[in-house]
Protein backbone atom coordinates (compact mmCIF):
# COMPACT_ATOMS: atom_id res chain seq x y z
CA UNK A 1 0.00 0.00 0.00
CA UNK A 2 1.01 3.47 -0.70
CA UNK A 3 2.98 5.62 1.88
CA UNK A 4 3.35 8.52 2.76
CA UNK A 5 6.71 10.80 4.48
CA UNK A 6 6.80 14.47 4.81
CA UNK A 7 9.04 16.71 6.51
CA UNK A 8 9.99 20.21 7.59
CA UNK A 9 13.10 21.67 9.67
CA UNK A 10 14.37 25.07 10.66
CA UNK A 11 17.76 23.50 10.35
CA UNK A 12 18.68 19.99 9.01
CA UNK A 13 18.53 18.88 5.58
CA UNK A 14 15.05 16.76 5.74
CA UNK A 15 16.24 14.41 2.56
CA UNK A 16 17.65 11.75 4.69
CA UNK A 17 14.44 11.78 6.98
CA UNK A 18 12.55 11.48 3.78
CA UNK A 19 14.41 8.57 2.57
CA UNK A 20 14.86 7.02 5.67
CA UNK A 21 10.86 6.92 6.06
CA UNK A 22 10.28 5.63 2.81
CA UNK A 23 12.55 3.12 3.34
CA UNK A 24 10.89 2.08 6.57
CA UNK A 25 7.88 2.36 4.81
CA UNK A 26 8.38 -0.57 2.01
CA UNK A 27 7.19 -3.47 4.26
CA UNK A 28 3.67 -2.12 3.14
CA UNK A 29 4.39 -2.96 -0.56
CA UNK A 30 5.17 -0.95 -3.31
CA UNK A 31 5.86 -0.41 -7.30
CA UNK A 32 7.35 3.21 -7.75
CA UNK A 33 8.79 6.38 -5.35
CA UNK A 34 9.37 10.04 -5.37
CA UNK A 35 9.93 12.56 -3.80
CA UNK A 36 9.70 16.59 -3.72
CA UNK A 37 11.79 18.94 -1.73
CA UNK A 38 12.38 23.09 -1.88
CA UNK A 39 15.64 24.52 -3.35
CA UNK A 40 16.28 27.89 -3.42
CA UNK A 41 12.30 28.30 -3.41
CA UNK A 42 11.98 25.71 -6.43
CA UNK A 43 10.07 22.49 -5.95
CA UNK A 44 12.13 19.45 -7.34
CA UNK A 45 10.50 16.14 -8.14
CA UNK A 46 11.93 13.38 -9.24
CA UNK A 47 10.11 10.06 -9.58
CA UNK A 48 10.90 6.26 -10.68
CA UNK A 49 9.56 2.87 -10.69
CA UNK A 50 11.42 0.47 -8.32
CA UNK A 51 12.80 0.50 -5.11
CA UNK A 52 13.56 3.51 -2.96
CA UNK A 53 17.01 2.79 -3.42
CA UNK A 54 17.20 3.51 -7.12
CA UNK A 55 15.42 6.85 -5.94
CA UNK A 56 18.02 7.66 -3.57
CA UNK A 57 20.70 7.19 -6.49
CA UNK A 58 18.86 9.97 -8.17
CA UNK A 59 19.79 12.76 -5.35
CA UNK A 60 22.92 14.72 -5.64
CA UNK A 61 25.16 14.35 -2.54
CA UNK A 62 24.70 18.00 -2.16
CA UNK A 63 20.94 18.08 -2.82
CA UNK A 64 19.79 20.07 0.29
CA UNK A 65 16.51 21.01 1.40
CA UNK A 66 14.45 22.29 4.81
CA UNK A 67 10.89 21.38 3.18
CA UNK A 68 9.84 17.78 1.39
CA UNK A 69 7.02 15.03 0.58
CA UNK A 70 7.83 11.82 -0.46
CA UNK A 71 5.93 8.43 -1.79
CA UNK A 72 5.73 5.06 -2.45
CA UNK A 73 2.96 4.08 -4.71
CA UNK A 74 1.43 0.86 -4.55
CA UNK A 75 -0.54 1.58 -7.99
CA UNK A 76 -4.12 1.61 -7.98
CA UNK A 77 -5.36 3.71 -10.74
CA UNK A 78 -2.85 3.38 -13.55
CA UNK A 79 -0.07 1.52 -14.50
CA UNK A 80 3.47 1.13 -12.04
CA UNK A 81 5.53 3.93 -14.28
CA UNK A 82 7.04 6.93 -13.37
CA UNK A 83 4.58 9.26 -14.95
CA UNK A 84 1.78 7.67 -12.22
CA UNK A 85 4.00 7.54 -9.44
CA UNK A 86 4.28 10.55 -7.09
CA UNK A 87 4.65 13.40 -6.19
CA UNK A 88 2.13 14.58 -8.48
CA UNK A 89 2.40 18.72 -9.46
CA UNK A 90 -0.61 20.92 -10.88
CA UNK A 91 0.69 24.60 -11.27
CA UNK A 92 1.20 25.83 -7.35
CA UNK A 93 0.48 22.32 -5.67
CA UNK A 94 2.60 19.17 -5.21
CA UNK A 95 0.97 16.63 -3.48
CA UNK A 96 1.43 12.95 -2.21
CA UNK A 97 -1.64 10.66 -1.86
CA UNK A 98 -2.20 7.75 -0.09
CA UNK A 99 -6.24 6.39 -0.60
CA UNK A 100 -8.60 6.96 -4.06
CA UNK A 101 -10.74 9.36 -5.19
CA UNK A 102 -13.53 7.73 -6.18
CA UNK A 103 -15.21 10.37 -8.10
CA UNK A 104 -12.00 11.54 -10.13
CA UNK A 105 -13.50 10.98 -13.42
CA UNK A 106 -15.98 13.32 -12.67
CA UNK A 107 -13.90 15.99 -11.52
CA UNK A 108 -11.39 15.69 -13.84
CA UNK A 109 -14.09 15.99 -16.30
CA UNK A 110 -14.58 19.50 -14.62
CA UNK A 111 -11.52 20.52 -14.45
CA UNK A 112 -10.86 19.78 -18.30
CA UNK A 113 -13.44 21.85 -18.97
CA UNK A 114 -11.76 24.71 -16.72
CA UNK A 115 -8.86 23.96 -19.85
CA UNK A 116 -6.98 21.55 -16.91
CA UNK A 117 -4.63 18.99 -19.08
CA UNK A 118 -3.47 15.78 -17.25
CA UNK A 119 -0.60 13.33 -18.15
CA UNK A 120 -0.90 10.74 -15.80
CA UNK A 121 -3.89 8.61 -15.54
CA UNK A 122 -4.51 8.66 -11.55
CA UNK A 123 -6.81 9.94 -9.31
CA UNK A 124 -4.00 11.72 -7.57
CA UNK A 125 -3.35 14.07 -9.92
CA UNK A 126 -6.65 14.94 -10.29
CA UNK A 127 -6.39 15.76 -6.72
CA UNK A 128 -3.59 18.52 -7.06
CA UNK A 129 -5.71 19.64 -9.97
CA UNK A 130 -8.28 20.05 -8.16
CA UNK A 131 -6.47 22.12 -5.27
CA UNK A 132 -4.85 24.17 -7.53
CA UNK A 133 -8.18 25.02 -9.61
CA UNK A 134 -9.78 26.26 -5.62
CA UNK A 135 -5.84 28.10 -4.64
CA UNK A 136 -6.42 30.16 -7.91
CA UNK A 137 -9.87 30.84 -7.24
CA UNK A 138 -9.49 31.94 -3.49
CA UNK A 139 -5.93 32.36 -2.99
CA UNK A 140 -5.94 31.04 -0.02
CA UNK A 141 -4.76 27.39 1.17
CA UNK A 142 -7.31 26.93 3.66
CA UNK A 143 -10.50 27.68 1.66
CA UNK A 144 -9.02 25.54 -0.61
CA UNK A 145 -8.39 22.34 1.32
CA UNK A 146 -12.15 22.79 3.16
CA UNK A 147 -13.33 23.41 -0.67
CA UNK A 148 -11.23 19.68 -1.80
CA UNK A 149 -12.67 17.81 1.39
CA UNK A 150 -16.52 19.21 0.18
CA UNK A 151 -16.03 17.78 -3.35
CA UNK A 152 -13.53 15.06 -3.60
CA UNK A 153 -15.15 11.81 -2.16
CA UNK A 154 -13.13 8.73 -1.03
CA UNK A 155 -9.82 8.16 0.70
CA UNK A 156 -7.14 10.33 1.00
CA UNK A 157 -3.80 10.90 3.25
CA UNK A 158 -2.50 13.84 1.48
CA UNK A 159 0.82 15.62 2.04
CA UNK A 160 0.95 19.15 0.37
CA UNK A 161 3.66 21.49 -0.44
CA UNK A 162 2.23 24.98 -2.33
CA UNK A 163 4.29 27.61 -4.07
CA UNK A 164 6.07 30.63 -2.48
CA UNK A 165 5.28 28.96 0.75
CA UNK A 166 8.38 27.35 2.14
CA UNK A 167 7.26 27.74 5.48
CA UNK A 168 4.51 25.36 5.57
CA UNK A 169 3.68 21.55 4.82
CA UNK A 170 0.38 20.68 4.84
CA UNK A 171 -1.64 17.64 5.26
CA UNK A 172 -5.22 16.89 4.75
CA UNK A 173 -7.05 13.38 6.49
CA UNK A 174 -9.97 11.05 5.41
CA UNK A 175 -9.83 7.41 6.17
CA UNK A 176 -6.23 7.12 5.13
CA UNK A 177 -4.04 6.76 8.34
CA UNK A 178 -1.33 10.08 8.36
CA UNK A 179 0.11 11.21 11.41
CA UNK A 180 2.49 14.50 12.43
CA UNK A 181 5.76 13.36 14.08
CA UNK A 182 6.92 16.11 16.26
CA UNK A 183 10.89 16.29 17.34
CA UNK A 184 13.01 19.76 17.78
CA UNK A 185 12.72 21.74 14.76
CA UNK A 186 11.95 19.71 12.40
CA UNK A 187 7.88 18.04 11.93
CA UNK A 188 7.36 15.24 9.87
CA UNK A 189 4.11 13.74 8.18
CA UNK A 190 4.17 9.81 7.78
CA UNK A 191 1.95 7.34 7.35
CA UNK A 192 3.01 5.25 10.01
CA UNK A 193 4.80 6.55 12.96
CA UNK A 194 6.88 3.49 12.62
CA UNK A 195 8.64 4.92 9.60
CA UNK A 196 10.05 7.99 12.03
CA UNK A 197 11.14 6.07 15.13
CA UNK A 198 14.78 7.36 14.03
CA UNK A 199 13.35 10.51 14.39
CA UNK A 200 10.76 10.76 16.55
CA UNK A 201 8.45 9.24 18.80
CA UNK A 202 6.55 11.77 19.54
CA UNK A 203 2.89 12.18 17.71
CA UNK A 204 -0.25 13.73 16.18
CA UNK A 205 -3.08 11.33 14.84
CA UNK A 206 -5.34 12.96 12.29
CA UNK A 207 -8.78 11.71 12.23
CA UNK A 208 -11.09 12.18 9.50
CA UNK A 209 -11.69 15.71 7.51
CA UNK A 210 -9.09 17.13 9.64
CA UNK A 211 -6.14 19.03 7.98
CA UNK A 212 -2.97 20.57 9.11
CA UNK A 213 -0.55 23.70 8.24
CA UNK A 214 2.86 22.31 9.59
CA UNK A 215 6.10 24.96 10.44
CA UNK A 216 8.83 23.78 11.67
CA UNK A 217 7.42 24.19 15.43
CA UNK A 218 4.44 23.74 15.19
CA UNK A 219 1.32 22.41 13.69
CA UNK A 220 -2.03 23.77 13.78
CA UNK A 221 -4.74 21.07 13.46
CA UNK A 222 -7.96 22.09 12.21
CA UNK A 223 -11.11 19.97 11.39
CA UNK A 224 -13.65 20.46 8.23
CA UNK A 225 -15.10 23.53 9.60
CA UNK A 226 -12.06 25.62 10.06
CA UNK A 227 -12.07 25.07 14.34
CA UNK A 228 -8.95 24.09 15.39
CA UNK A 229 -8.38 20.82 17.21
CA UNK A 230 -6.12 20.58 20.36
CA UNK A 231 -4.71 16.91 19.71
CA UNK A 232 -3.08 14.72 22.90
CA UNK A 233 0.62 14.22 21.84
CA UNK A 234 1.08 10.61 21.43
CA UNK A 235 4.46 8.95 22.78
CA UNK A 236 5.10 5.46 20.43
CA UNK A 237 6.44 3.29 23.00
CA UNK A 238 6.37 -0.40 21.42
CA UNK A 239 9.33 -2.03 22.20
CA UNK A 240 9.87 -3.64 19.25
CA UNK A 241 11.43 -1.04 16.97
CA UNK A 242 13.84 -3.50 14.91
CA UNK A 243 13.03 -3.68 12.14
CA UNK A 244 15.84 -6.04 11.37
CA UNK A 245 16.04 -9.46 10.05
CA UNK A 246 18.87 -10.40 12.55
CA UNK A 247 20.22 -13.65 11.30
CA UNK A 248 17.38 -14.69 9.30
CA UNK A 249 17.37 -14.56 5.70
CA UNK A 250 13.81 -13.28 5.64
CA UNK A 251 11.71 -11.30 7.91
CA UNK A 252 8.40 -13.99 7.44
CA UNK A 253 11.55 -16.93 8.51
CA UNK A 254 11.90 -15.00 11.79
CA UNK A 255 8.66 -13.80 12.29
CA UNK A 256 7.71 -17.28 11.97
CA UNK A 257 10.32 -18.47 14.65
CA UNK A 258 9.48 -15.70 16.95
CA UNK A 259 6.04 -17.17 17.74
CA UNK A 260 7.81 -19.36 20.60
CA UNK A 261 7.58 -16.00 22.11
CA UNK A 262 4.47 -14.34 20.25
CA UNK A 263 1.80 -16.73 21.06
CA UNK A 264 2.41 -16.82 24.98
CA UNK A 265 3.07 -13.31 25.04
CA UNK A 266 -0.31 -12.46 23.70
CA UNK A 267 -1.92 -15.06 26.31
CA UNK A 268 -0.12 -14.01 29.22
CA UNK A 269 -2.31 -11.26 30.54
CA UNK A 270 -5.63 -13.48 29.52
CA UNK A 271 -3.84 -16.91 31.77
CA UNK A 272 -1.07 -15.74 34.30
CA UNK A 273 -3.60 -15.94 37.07
CA UNK A 274 -5.41 -18.95 35.71
CA UNK A 275 -9.42 -18.32 35.49
CA UNK A 276 -9.11 -14.39 37.11
CA UNK A 277 -7.22 -13.71 34.20
CA UNK A 278 -9.33 -15.58 31.34
CA UNK A 279 -12.35 -13.37 33.07
CA UNK A 280 -10.30 -9.95 31.96
CA UNK A 281 -11.71 -11.28 28.45
CA UNK A 282 -14.99 -9.32 27.83
CA UNK A 283 -18.40 -11.32 28.17
CA UNK A 284 -20.16 -12.01 25.41
CA UNK A 285 -23.42 -14.18 27.72
CA UNK A 286 -25.26 -11.36 26.92
CA UNK A 287 -25.20 -11.40 23.22
CA UNK A 288 -27.27 -14.16 20.84
CA UNK A 289 -24.84 -14.04 18.31
CA UNK A 290 -21.50 -13.54 17.57
CA UNK A 291 -20.51 -12.10 13.70
CA UNK A 292 -16.87 -12.03 12.74
CA UNK A 293 -15.26 -9.45 9.93
CA UNK A 294 -12.12 -9.87 8.20
CA UNK A 295 -9.73 -9.92 5.07
CA UNK A 296 -7.34 -12.63 3.83
CA UNK A 297 -5.37 -14.40 7.30
CA UNK A 298 -7.44 -12.10 9.48
CA UNK A 299 -10.55 -14.16 7.92
CA UNK A 300 -9.29 -16.99 8.11
CA UNK A 301 -8.46 -16.73 12.05
CA UNK A 302 -12.17 -16.06 11.91
CA UNK A 303 -12.97 -19.37 10.68
CA UNK A 304 -11.11 -20.87 13.64
CA UNK A 305 -13.26 -18.99 15.91
CA UNK A 306 -16.41 -19.92 14.24
CA UNK A 307 -15.79 -23.89 14.57
CA UNK A 308 -14.76 -23.09 17.98
CA UNK A 309 -17.88 -20.64 19.20
CA UNK A 310 -19.88 -23.28 17.33
CA UNK A 311 -18.88 -26.64 18.41
CA UNK A 312 -17.60 -25.66 21.61
CA UNK A 313 -20.13 -23.21 23.29
CA UNK A 314 -23.11 -23.87 21.03
CA UNK A 315 -23.05 -20.33 20.08
CA UNK A 316 -24.45 -19.11 16.78
CA UNK A 317 -21.27 -17.30 14.65
CA UNK A 318 -20.82 -16.66 11.18
CA UNK A 319 -18.10 -15.17 9.60
CA UNK A 320 -17.36 -12.66 6.68
CA UNK A 321 -15.22 -11.10 4.24
CA UNK A 322 -15.13 -7.34 5.00
CA UNK A 323 -15.54 -6.59 1.34
CA UNK A 324 -18.81 -8.61 0.71
CA UNK A 325 -19.87 -7.62 4.57
CA UNK A 326 -19.51 -3.67 3.66
CA UNK A 327 -22.44 -4.19 0.77
CA UNK A 328 -24.92 -6.84 1.71
CA UNK A 329 -27.40 -6.80 4.32
CA UNK A 330 -26.56 -8.30 7.68
CA UNK A 331 -29.12 -8.09 9.88
CA UNK A 332 -27.47 -5.67 12.68
CA UNK A 333 -28.97 -5.86 15.95
CA UNK A 334 -27.76 -4.73 19.74
CA UNK A 335 -28.14 -8.64 20.21
CA UNK A 336 -24.83 -9.50 17.49
CA UNK A 337 -21.47 -8.63 18.73
CA UNK A 338 -19.59 -7.99 16.12
CA UNK A 339 -15.22 -8.82 15.82
CA UNK A 340 -13.19 -7.21 13.65
CA UNK A 341 -9.94 -8.65 13.15
CA UNK A 342 -6.53 -6.53 11.51
CA UNK A 343 -2.99 -7.02 12.04
CA UNK A 344 -2.76 -3.53 10.57
CA UNK A 345 -5.85 -2.29 11.86
CA UNK A 346 -5.67 0.03 8.72
CA UNK A 347 -7.87 -2.07 5.90
CA UNK A 348 -9.97 -0.37 3.94
CA UNK A 349 -12.48 -2.82 3.75
CA UNK A 350 -12.37 -3.52 7.31
CA UNK A 351 -13.08 -0.38 8.39
CA UNK A 352 -15.26 0.51 6.47
CA UNK A 353 -17.29 -2.41 7.98
CA UNK A 354 -16.87 -1.11 11.51
CA UNK A 355 -18.02 2.26 10.61
CA UNK A 356 -21.22 0.12 8.97
CA UNK A 357 -21.87 -1.80 12.45
CA UNK A 358 -21.26 1.29 14.51
CA UNK A 359 -23.95 3.48 11.92
CA UNK A 360 -26.74 1.04 12.77
CA UNK A 361 -25.39 1.37 17.01
CA UNK A 362 -24.63 -2.06 17.31
CA UNK A 363 -21.75 -3.31 19.21
CA UNK A 364 -18.04 -3.68 18.15
CA UNK A 365 -14.64 -5.41 19.03
CA UNK A 366 -11.48 -5.02 17.80
CA UNK A 367 -8.90 -8.05 17.65
CA UNK A 368 -5.84 -5.49 16.46
CA UNK A 369 -1.99 -5.67 16.36
CA UNK A 370 -0.95 -1.95 15.63
CA UNK A 371 -1.48 -0.03 18.46
CA UNK A 372 -3.09 3.36 18.09
CA UNK A 373 -4.03 2.28 14.22
CA UNK A 374 -7.24 3.60 12.93
CA UNK A 375 -9.66 0.76 13.64
CA UNK A 376 -8.32 0.63 17.56
CA UNK A 377 -10.27 4.68 18.04
CA UNK A 378 -13.38 3.15 15.99
CA UNK A 379 -14.09 -0.43 17.78
CA UNK A 380 -15.82 0.04 21.23
CA UNK A 381 -13.33 -1.91 23.15
CA UNK A 382 -9.75 -3.38 21.39
CA UNK A 383 -8.22 -6.83 22.23
CA UNK A 384 -4.70 -6.24 21.56
CA UNK A 385 -2.50 -8.86 19.52
CA UNK A 386 1.12 -8.84 21.08
CA UNK A 387 2.95 -10.52 17.96
CA UNK A 388 5.03 -7.05 17.67
CA UNK A 389 5.64 -5.50 14.27
CA UNK A 390 5.32 -8.18 11.43
CA UNK A 391 6.83 -6.44 8.50
CA UNK A 392 6.74 -9.66 5.75
CA UNK A 393 3.63 -9.18 3.67
CA UNK A 394 2.70 -12.92 4.45
CA UNK A 395 0.60 -12.78 7.89
CA UNK A 396 2.17 -15.62 10.08
CA UNK A 397 2.80 -14.41 13.81
CA UNK A 398 -0.09 -12.32 14.29
CA UNK A 399 -2.26 -14.94 11.97
CA UNK A 400 -1.37 -16.97 15.26
CA UNK A 401 -1.56 -14.11 17.70
CA UNK A 402 -5.16 -13.71 16.32
CA UNK A 403 -6.00 -17.74 17.12
CA UNK A 404 -4.76 -17.22 19.92
CA UNK A 405 -6.99 -13.86 21.75
CA UNK A 406 -9.98 -15.81 19.65
CA UNK A 407 -9.06 -19.18 21.22
CA UNK A 408 -8.94 -17.66 24.59
CA UNK A 409 -11.81 -15.61 24.26
CA UNK A 410 -14.32 -18.67 23.81
CA UNK A 411 -12.32 -20.80 26.16
CA UNK A 412 -13.90 -17.91 28.53
CA UNK A 413 -17.59 -17.58 26.92
CA UNK A 414 -17.09 -21.46 27.10
CA UNK A 415 -16.44 -21.50 31.03
CA UNK A 416 -19.39 -18.58 31.68
CA UNK A 417 -21.22 -20.08 29.53
CA UNK A 418 -20.87 -23.22 31.44
CA UNK A 419 -19.74 -25.65 28.86
CA UNK A 420 -16.59 -26.61 30.52
CA UNK A 421 -15.59 -27.40 33.62
CA UNK A 422 -13.45 -25.05 35.73
CA UNK A 423 -10.80 -28.30 35.66
CA UNK A 424 -10.84 -28.40 31.77
CA UNK A 425 -10.49 -24.80 31.98
CA UNK A 426 -7.35 -24.96 33.92
CA UNK A 427 -5.67 -27.79 31.74
CA UNK A 428 -6.27 -25.82 28.49
CA UNK A 429 -4.09 -22.85 30.33
CA UNK A 430 -1.52 -24.88 30.74
CA UNK A 431 -1.45 -25.79 27.49
CA UNK A 432 -1.17 -22.10 26.74
CA UNK A 433 1.40 -21.52 29.47
CA UNK A 434 3.65 -24.68 27.75
CA UNK A 435 2.91 -23.78 24.11
CA UNK A 436 6.44 -23.37 23.30
CA UNK A 437 7.33 -26.60 24.29
CA UNK A 438 4.69 -27.49 22.18
CA UNK A 439 5.52 -25.16 18.98
CA UNK A 440 9.16 -25.76 19.43
CA UNK A 441 10.02 -29.17 17.72
CA UNK A 442 7.19 -27.96 15.29
CA UNK A 443 9.32 -25.02 14.23
CA UNK A 444 12.59 -27.12 13.97
CA UNK A 445 11.59 -29.84 12.26
CA UNK A 446 13.14 -28.41 9.19
CA UNK A 447 14.00 -31.53 7.32
CA UNK A 448 10.56 -32.49 6.11
CA UNK A 449 9.72 -29.37 5.29
CA UNK A 450 12.50 -28.50 2.86
CA UNK A 451 11.62 -32.49 1.52
CA UNK A 452 8.51 -31.31 0.80
CA UNK A 453 9.26 -28.18 -0.77
CA UNK A 454 11.68 -29.75 -3.01
CA UNK A 455 8.62 -32.03 -3.79
CA UNK A 456 6.23 -29.51 -4.72
CA UNK A 457 7.81 -26.45 -5.89
CA UNK A 458 7.87 -26.89 -9.97
CA UNK A 459 4.06 -27.66 -9.06
CA UNK A 460 1.58 -25.63 -10.99
CA UNK A 461 -1.34 -26.77 -9.43
CA UNK A 462 -1.51 -27.50 -4.84
CA UNK A 463 -4.94 -28.50 -3.08
CA UNK A 464 -4.81 -28.16 0.77
CA UNK A 465 -7.48 -29.82 2.26
CA UNK A 466 -9.59 -30.62 6.16
CA UNK A 467 -13.29 -30.85 7.31
CA UNK A 468 -14.04 -28.57 10.36
CA UNK A 469 -11.36 -26.87 11.39
CA UNK A 470 -8.84 -28.38 9.39
CA UNK A 471 -10.76 -26.87 6.62
CA UNK A 472 -9.71 -23.16 8.39
CA UNK A 473 -6.86 -23.82 8.44
CA UNK A 474 -6.37 -25.27 4.74
CA UNK A 475 -7.41 -21.76 4.13
CA UNK A 476 -4.71 -20.20 5.88
CA UNK A 477 -2.18 -23.22 4.39
CA UNK A 478 -3.45 -21.97 0.58
CA UNK A 479 -3.07 -18.30 0.88
CA UNK A 480 0.64 -19.05 2.31
CA UNK A 481 1.58 -21.18 -0.22
CA UNK A 482 0.10 -18.83 -3.20
CA UNK A 483 0.62 -15.28 -2.20
CA UNK A 484 4.64 -15.80 -1.34
CA UNK A 485 5.74 -18.82 -4.13
CA UNK A 486 2.85 -17.51 -6.64
CA UNK A 487 2.00 -21.32 -7.14
CA UNK A 488 -1.56 -21.72 -7.76
CA UNK A 489 -2.65 -23.57 -4.78
CA UNK A 490 -6.47 -23.45 -3.44
CA UNK A 491 -8.40 -24.92 -0.60
CA UNK A 492 -11.23 -27.23 -0.14
CA UNK A 493 -13.46 -28.72 2.31
CA UNK A 494 -12.15 -32.80 2.33
CA UNK A 495 -15.95 -33.90 1.38
CA UNK A 496 -16.09 -31.37 -1.49
CA UNK A 497 -13.48 -32.65 -3.42
CA UNK A 498 -15.87 -35.18 -5.50
CA UNK A 499 -18.14 -32.55 -6.18
CA UNK A 500 -16.26 -31.48 -9.53
CA UNK A 501 -12.28 -30.47 -7.94
CA UNK A 502 -11.29 -34.35 -8.33
CA UNK A 503 -11.83 -34.19 -11.72
CA UNK A 504 -7.86 -31.78 -11.70
CA UNK A 505 -6.04 -34.34 -9.70
CA UNK A 506 -3.68 -35.69 -11.88
CA UNK A 507 -0.24 -38.18 -11.44
CA UNK A 508 1.84 -36.20 -9.07
CA UNK A 509 -0.83 -33.17 -8.14
CA UNK A 510 0.13 -32.47 -4.07
CA UNK A 511 -2.57 -32.20 -2.04
CA UNK A 512 -1.86 -31.03 1.94
CA UNK A 513 -4.04 -32.10 4.56
CA UNK A 514 -4.72 -31.88 8.43
CA UNK A 515 -6.74 -34.23 10.27
CA UNK A 516 -6.87 -33.41 13.59
CA UNK A 517 -11.07 -34.19 14.40
CA UNK A 518 -11.53 -37.82 15.94
CA UNK A 519 -15.22 -37.63 14.88
CA UNK A 520 -13.99 -36.37 11.35
CA UNK A 521 -10.63 -38.30 10.61
CA UNK A 522 -11.85 -41.73 9.22
CA UNK A 523 -13.63 -39.28 6.34
CA UNK A 524 -10.54 -37.33 5.39
CA UNK A 525 -8.90 -40.42 5.20
CA UNK A 526 -10.95 -41.71 2.66
CA UNK A 527 -11.00 -38.86 1.30
CA UNK A 528 -6.80 -39.10 0.75
CA UNK A 529 -7.55 -42.41 -0.40
CA UNK A 530 -9.71 -40.95 -3.44
CA UNK A 531 -6.92 -38.53 -3.91
CA UNK A 532 -4.16 -40.98 -4.18
CA UNK A 533 -5.99 -43.06 -6.11
CA UNK A 534 -5.82 -40.75 -8.97
CA UNK A 535 -2.36 -40.52 -8.63
CA UNK A 536 -1.70 -37.74 -6.14
CA UNK A 537 1.39 -37.19 -3.44
CA UNK A 538 -0.22 -36.69 -0.27
CA UNK A 539 0.98 -34.77 2.99
CA UNK A 540 -0.47 -35.00 5.92
CA UNK A 541 -0.59 -33.01 9.82
CA UNK A 542 -2.10 -35.06 11.91
CA UNK A 543 -2.52 -35.58 15.73
CA UNK A 544 -3.49 -39.69 15.15
CA UNK A 545 -1.58 -42.10 14.88
CA UNK A 546 -1.72 -43.34 11.16
CA UNK A 547 0.44 -45.39 9.06
CA UNK A 548 0.60 -45.03 5.61
CA UNK A 549 3.49 -45.75 3.20
CA UNK A 550 1.89 -43.40 0.32
CA UNK A 551 1.38 -40.62 2.69
CA UNK A 552 3.93 -38.16 4.19
CA UNK A 553 3.26 -37.80 7.54
CA UNK A 554 3.78 -34.57 9.83
CA UNK A 555 2.97 -35.56 13.68
CA UNK A 556 1.74 -33.36 15.92
CA UNK A 557 0.95 -33.73 19.69
CA UNK A 558 -2.56 -34.24 20.74
CA UNK A 559 -4.03 -30.92 22.21
CA UNK A 560 -7.24 -29.31 22.87
CA UNK A 561 -9.48 -27.81 20.37
CA UNK A 562 -8.27 -24.82 21.70
CA UNK A 563 -4.47 -25.42 21.12
CA UNK A 564 -3.96 -27.60 17.51
CA UNK A 565 -4.82 -24.79 15.19
CA UNK A 566 -1.58 -23.12 16.63
CA UNK A 567 0.78 -26.41 15.84
CA UNK A 568 -1.04 -27.55 12.35
CA UNK A 569 -0.54 -23.80 11.17
CA UNK A 570 3.59 -24.24 11.76
CA UNK A 571 3.98 -26.74 9.12
CA UNK A 572 2.39 -24.68 6.31
CA UNK A 573 3.90 -21.68 7.20
CA UNK A 574 7.09 -23.46 6.93
CA UNK A 575 6.59 -25.12 3.81
CA UNK A 576 5.19 -22.56 2.23
CA UNK A 577 8.66 -20.69 3.33
CA UNK A 578 10.75 -23.10 2.01
CA UNK A 579 8.62 -23.74 -1.20
CA UNK A 580 8.96 -19.77 -2.30
CA UNK A 581 12.86 -20.32 -1.27
CA UNK A 582 13.38 -22.42 -3.84
CA UNK A 583 11.58 -20.72 -6.88
CA UNK A 584 13.88 -17.46 -5.40
CA UNK A 585 10.36 -14.62 -4.95
CA UNK A 586 10.48 -11.65 -3.22
CA UNK A 587 9.10 -13.54 0.30
CA UNK A 588 8.92 -10.31 2.15
CA UNK A 589 7.36 -8.45 -0.46
CA UNK A 590 5.67 -10.16 -3.10
CA UNK A 591 4.71 -9.26 -6.13
CA UNK A 592 1.52 -7.15 -6.66
CA UNK A 593 0.85 -7.23 -2.85
CA UNK A 594 0.61 -4.71 0.04
CA UNK A 595 1.48 -5.34 3.64
CA UNK A 596 -1.29 -2.88 4.36
CA UNK A 597 -4.79 -2.29 2.54
CA UNK A 598 -5.48 1.01 2.49
CA UNK A 599 -7.56 1.14 -0.29
CA UNK A 600 -10.85 -0.68 -1.37
C1 LIG B 1 -1.98 -12.32 4.76
O1 LIG B 1 -0.84 -13.15 4.58
C2 LIG B 1 -2.07 -11.25 3.73
N1 LIG B 1 -0.94 -10.42 3.75
C3 LIG B 1 -3.39 -10.49 3.74
O2 LIG B 1 -4.37 -11.44 3.37
C4 LIG B 1 -3.84 -9.85 5.07
O3 LIG B 1 -4.15 -10.84 6.01
C5 LIG B 1 -5.12 -9.03 4.79
O4 LIG B 1 -4.81 -8.01 3.86
C6 LIG B 1 -5.71 -8.40 6.05
O5 LIG B 1 -4.81 -7.47 6.59
P1 LIG B 1 -5.05 -6.93 8.09
O6 LIG B 1 -4.98 -8.12 8.99
O7 LIG B 1 -3.93 -5.94 8.31
O8 LIG B 1 -6.42 -6.28 8.12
Amino acid sequence: MCGIVGAISKDRNILPILITGLKNLEYRGYDSAGIAYLRNNKVTIKKITGKVSKLESKLNKNDNSHLGIAHTRWATHGKANAINAHPHRYKHITIVHNGIIENFKELKDMLEKENYIFKSSTDSEVAAALLNYYYEKYNDIEKTIKEFMNKAIGSYAIGMIVDNDKDNLYAIKKESPLIIGISNNTIMLSSDIRAILKYTNKYYILDDYEYAKINYNNAIIKNKTGKQINKELKEYKNEDTTNSKGKYKHFMLKEIMEQKETILKTALPFIEDGINSLLIMPDLTKYKEIAIVGCGTAYHAGLVAKYLFTELTNTRCNVYLASEYRYQNNFLSKDTLTIFISQSGETADTIAAIKLVKSKGCPTLGIINVEESSMTFLVDKCLYTKAGSEIAVASTKAYTAQVTILSLLVLSHAYRNKNISKEKVLEIIDEFKNIKTLITPLLNNKEIYLAIAKDIYKEEDIFYIGRGLDYALSMEGALKLKEISYIHSESYAAGELKHGTISLIRKNTPVLCSATNERLNAKTISNLKEVLARGAKVYLITDEKIKDDNITIINIKKTSDFIKSLLVIIPYQLIAYYTAALRGTDIDKPKNLAKSVTVE
